[in-house]
């Protein structure tokens, strides 16, 4: 298992998302009240849409653009039948820093490591 680093945990407003960059990965990382962090990509699997703008309810993001809701524990689409979200294995280190972790073989960044929250959209 090959982990890096996204950034603090704490530029994650409790019960919101926000969009992290790993080289060219962009993730939406979401932190719901009732605990845990999650993350995927950060573009719709619909459209596009800024994920990490949408709203969290629980363990249930509605994307911002067209209003479809996923569940983040298992990507599966609520009410809707397009596609899943590409979920990211992500945990926090004991010093608050959010790790990626990420399958040897699975494709990715390179080991240059250039990881920033990008501009947060709205104030949290
Ligand atoms: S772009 Fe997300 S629901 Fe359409």
């Amino acid at each position: 298992m090959r982990t890096r680093q996204l950034g603090p945990l704490r530029l994650v407003a409790l019960g919101e998302g926000r969009c992290f960059r790993l080289n060219t990965l962009e993730l939406a990382v979401f932190r719901p009240r009732e605990g845990g962090v999650h993350a995927t990509d950060a573009a719709c699997p619909h459209k596009g849409g800024p994920l990490a703008d949408g709203i969290l309810g629980g363990c249930v993001v509605v994307c911002p653009l067209h209003g479809r809701k996923w569940d983040l524990t298992t990507g599966a689409p609520i009410g809707h039948d397009g596609p899943p979200l590409r979920l990211h294995r992500v945990r926090v280190r004991d010093d608050g820093e959010l790790l990626l972790e990420r399958e040897p073989e699975s494709p990715g960044p390179t080991s240059s490591v250039e990881s920033a929250p990008t501009e947060p959209s709205r104030d949290a």
